[in-house]
């Protein structure tokens, strides 16, 4: 790997920073536990054993940030026992500074996009770097919205109905298809980009379904990056393949299903020496963890009691699942919610090894309208499986029909949402149709893509040739049977 021309050389401008990098972040694997250096020579995505790797992070205390990268200070990490009183204290009083600044464009832009950004802000959390390097649009900042039988306002009676369908009293939906391309994908991409940019990466590359490309594409095109997306060739969304064209990307389309585009671009990257970023690379997966910390902060810091989001490469289930111990480690928040990750049942690899307690790695041939989720040889497998584990978390299966039913309270309430997130409510239902999620508990669900996604499916389309003339009796005819005024 090292003799190929085109791989990816670190600029010697950013090699202190690199050299400070090391002391402060390594790469642990998830199966071996065996312990790498968080930046080396040449990007790695995985262990010598195979497995995953997972970032570790010497946490600095809040009180004692300036400078961000000094050495020697008194530190919190994951592997201390000995957290300080009121440490929790002062981690939330700095994130609720930090939230409260309003922003005011565009003076000095540049030194208040950290702040702004809905994973920066919580930077002491997710990646120690010195702020030039950030690469943001700002993302994050999503809705949470009250959506149960008691805690929908009054006015909202649309948005209570998701709570009715539920059975549930208090049901939070965060909509992560708010974020800048319409996905959670950008909390990821942010992160995974400015290591690319620290690392002076030539290109960078995924697979996708459509979410991914069309964020890497964005942050590519923000630093004028080259990028490469791999697309398989059936059950690409259309408007998501536009935008990663319309943002620059190079898209090359693959025989097969997804698993085989990740197959492809892991070797890819590997050989042609391009920073991949899927949530193989688990510098994404830092960036992802400020789902959870920003609903916590949105909460008040009071947990719920469970967390629940659509399972495929199953990136986000290890991210939002590490926030919340880490969350927990600092002291920031008094117990960790339980997780369910839910899968369309065409695509279950991770509720059948979850069925079979964990004892076998499960792999299938996904075939789900839920485009996202569709996904038979989940990457993140060991990284969630620790969280499912930790948590006392569940993996529930769904149908497609579930989801769809799912999917038009969603849309109907006026929050809306692609088929995949739907997977959420749908998995929501069964869980307190079934007593695990109890009627009195406290949810919070991951919508976690845009509506404008796979927006053929689940959505009454307009008829062609459909058009009225263009006077009163014939919007009278119109509406008969669909609205009475
Ligand atoms: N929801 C949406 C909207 C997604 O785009 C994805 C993944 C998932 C859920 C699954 O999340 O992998 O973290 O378990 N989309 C990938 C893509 C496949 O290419 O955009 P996960």
């Amino acid at each position: 790997m090292g003799e190929n021309p085109t791989d990816l050389q670190p600029d010697r401008s950013n090699s202190s920073v690199l050299k400070q990098l090391t002391t402060v972040i390594a790469l642990r694997c998830v199966e071996c536990a065996s312990l790498y250096p968080g930046v080396g020579d040449q990007p790695r995505y995985r262990c010598d054993c195979g497995g995953v790797l997972d970032v570790e992070t010497k946490i600095l205390h809040p009180m004692q940030q300036e400078p961000a990268l000094q050495v020697g200070f008194e530190t919190l990490t994951t592997s201390e026992s000995g957290i300080k009183p009121f440490a929790g204290a002062h981690w939330r009083q700095l994130f609720e500074k930090r939230a409260s600044q309003s922003l005011t464009w565009p003076v000095n832009v540049v030194e208040q996009l950290p702040d702004s950004s809905g994973v920066w802000r919580y930077r002491e959390l997710i990646l120690p770097i010195p702020e030039q390097y950030i690469v943001s649009r700002p993302e994050g900042n999503t809705g949470l919205y009250p959506v149960g039988r008691e805690n929908c306002g009054n006015h909202r009676a649309g948005h209570r109905q998701i709570g009715h369908y539920a059975g549930l009293d208090y049901l939070f939906l965060k909509h992560e298809g708010e974020n800048p391309t319409g996905s959670f994908k950008d909390r990821g991409m942010t992160v995974g980009v400015t290591m690319a940019n620290l690392l002076g990466a030539r290109a960078v590359s995924c697979a996708s379904t459509g979410n991914t490309s069309a964020s890497l594409a964005s942050y590519a095109a923000q630093l004028g990056l080259p990028c490469i997306v791999f697309l398989p060739s059936t059950n690409v969304a259309g408007g998501k393949l536009a935008q990663s064209l319309a943002y620059g990307a190079t898209t090359i389309q693959v025989e097969g299903d997804f698993d085989d585009a990740m197959r492809l671009v892991e070797q890819v990257c590997n050989e042609l020496g391009v920073y991949l970023l899927n949530s193989l690379n688990p510098f994404r997966i830092e960036g992802q963890k400020a789902i959870g910390f920003e609903l916590l902060q949105q909460l008040d810091w009071e947990a719920p009691d469970w967390l629940v989001l659509p399972a495929g490469n199953l990136g986000n289930t290890s991210a939002i699942g590490k926030a919340f111990r880490q969350a927990y480690q600092v002291g920031m928040i008094t117990h960790m919610p339980r997780v369910a990750a839910i899968q369309a049942s065409g695509a279950n690899p991770f509720f059948r090894s979850f069925m079979g307690g964990f004892s076998h790695r499960e792999h299938v041939k996904a075939q789900t309208i839920a485009t996202a989720i569709k996904i038979g040889d989940p990457v993140g497998y060991s990284r969630a499986r620790q969280v499912i584990e930790e948590s006392n978390g569940v993996v529930e299966e769904v149908t497609d029909e579930e989801i769809l039913a799912a999917k038009t309270v969603i849309d109907r309430s006026g929050i809306g949402c692609e088929p995949a997130s739907a997977a959420t409510l749908a998995g929501v239902y069964k869980l307190v149709e079934r007593g695990i999620i109890k009627r009195e508990e406290r949810v919070v669900g991951i919508l976690t893509g845009n509506l404008l996604k796979d927006s053929q499916t689940g959505i009454p389309q307009v008829k062609q040739d459909n058009a009225i003339t263009a006077n009163i009796k014939a919007v009278k005819r119109a509406l008969t049977n669909k609205i009475s005024l």
